[in-house]
């Protein structure tokens, strides 16, 4: 397609003169031929030009963003942007909520009883200035032109091509005005591309992308073929980041968590190589000063929290059930995919654009890939409200947990940089 014809499809995506089933069947095409390099780049500049375009320039410093492309657990966003600005390099988070068996981090901010997702942008430059971060929700004049084509893809089976999800990914952080970007590309069943061939040419695109238009990119493939972390849920997972806060966490969270944000202080010109920048995120993390910015930022945006108990004030499901190990072995599978989907079941996330979810419900796995489990040990424990929904979700859990008889390697976490 050529620019003019690229621009046109976007314009008419954004203002609906053409109606929903030519866009998908748009889409389709999209999805079986591909996009060459020259196509997707002009695709992402229409898409990102399709409505506002934020001035951060009031705000001081180097704006350092952070995307990841969807995942299962995935809380790196809580940790992460606490950490960078705590070290006071200017995040400014325009997050999404989840859809599908993916998590969205505005949903999670949410579960703070009082957090306001929403701000003025005044109000937005303001709260950075002072305290160097701020998690709001992409206001609707953000890309429309992704936001109707997204719901549309959603529907569609669509959402899984490279172009389409780099476009997406793109467009946004091109219209959202950092200079900087760090890009977490998710790589297994939970996440878009579920290969790591797929992943690269996901990475390698929006690199290219940004690159293109000045700004500073860095993509981190990092593994979604279990979940992250222990905890998959909104609240939950809210819990699950301030104990990594208070260097509590799970390893696997706190290890991308800090690879992220040392990415980020790089980029920010606060550190000149990889390692030194990893120290100085844990320093960060292990002194509380990365825990200390996040209550400021929780309290900034109108959130009540008690840190000093153990749910820290969160909502709490009124049913917990234990899954237990009907024989002994070694977790070799742990399908995120399968536990998104459960988690979505018991109401963590939605079926459709628009529908309510549940912030107390979820799963909590306390057992890994590569974990010995005995027969009768705990696997998970199902969060939930409802007395149906907990047994289907303890049993979907069961089979979800697969065991091997000889000792298995836990997978790799973080699989590569692209620059
Ligand atoms: N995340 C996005 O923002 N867009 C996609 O298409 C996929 C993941």
């Amino acid at each position: 397609m050529s620019e003019e014809e690229i621009k046109f499809v976007v314009r008419a995506i954004s203002n609906g003169s053409v109606p929903d089933y030519q866009i998908s069947a748009w889409a389709m095409a999209v999805y079986f031929q591909g996009m060459n390099n020259r196509e997707i780049r002009d695709l992402t500049l229409a898409m990102a030009y399709s409505g506002d375009i934020v001035d951060l320039s009031f705000i001081e410093g180097i704006k350092v963003d952070k995307h990841s492309t969807g995942g299962v657990g995935d809380k790196t966003t809580m940790v992460v942007v606490p950490l960078v600005a705590a070290a006071d390099v200017p995040v400014v988070k325009m997050s999404g909520r989840g859809l599908g068996h993916t998590g969205g981090t505005i949903d999670k901010f949410e579960s703070i009883p009082g957090f306001r997702v929403e701000k003025d942008f005044n109000e937005l430059v303001e709260q950075v200035n002072k305290i160097k971060a701020a998690v709001v929700s992409q206001t609707g004049s953000l890309v429309p032109a992704d936001k109707k084509l997204y719901a549309i893809r959603d529907v569609t089976a669509t959402v899984d091509s490279i172009p389409l999800i780099a476009s997406s990914v793109m467009s946004k952080k091109i219209a959202a005005g950092a200079q900087a970007i760090v890009l977490d590309v998710k790589v297994g069943s939970g996440a878009f591309t579920k290969s790591c061939e797929e992943a690269f040419e996901l990475a390698r695109t929006m690199v290219e992308i940004g690159k293109g238009v000045g700004r500073k990119v860095v993509a981190v493939l990092s593994d979604m073929s279990q979940p992250l972390g222990k905890m998959v849920g909104n609240a939950l997972e809210v819990r699950e980041a301030i104990d990594c806060l208070h260097g509590k966490g799970p390893s696997d969270l706190e290890e991308l968590s800090l690879t992220l944000a040392a990415h980020m202080l790089l980029l920010g010109g606060k550190c000149s190589y990889f390692d030194r920048a990893f120290e100085y995120a844990r320093e960060l993390l292990l002194s509380g000063k990365g825990l200390n910015k996040f209550r400021e930022m929780v309290s900034a945006q109108g959130g009540n929290l008690q840190y000093e108990i153990g749910s820290y004030g969160l909502p709490e499901a009124g049913i917990k059930m234990e899954v237990r190990a009907e024989r002994r072995g070694y977790v070799y599978r742990l399908d995120a995919y399968e536990v998104g989907r459960t988690a979505m079941y018991l109401g963590a996330g939605r079926e459709r654009l628009g529908d309510k979810i549940n912030h107390a419900v979820g799963i909590e796995l306390c057992k890994k890939i590569g974990d010995f489990v005995d027969r009768g040990d705990i696997l998970a424990v199902v969060h939930a409200d409802n007395r149906e929904r907990v047994e289907t979700a303890r049993e979907r859990l069961q089979s979800i947990y697969r065991l091997a008889s000889e000792p298995v390697e836990s997978t790799p976490l973080i699989i590569s940089t692209v620059k």
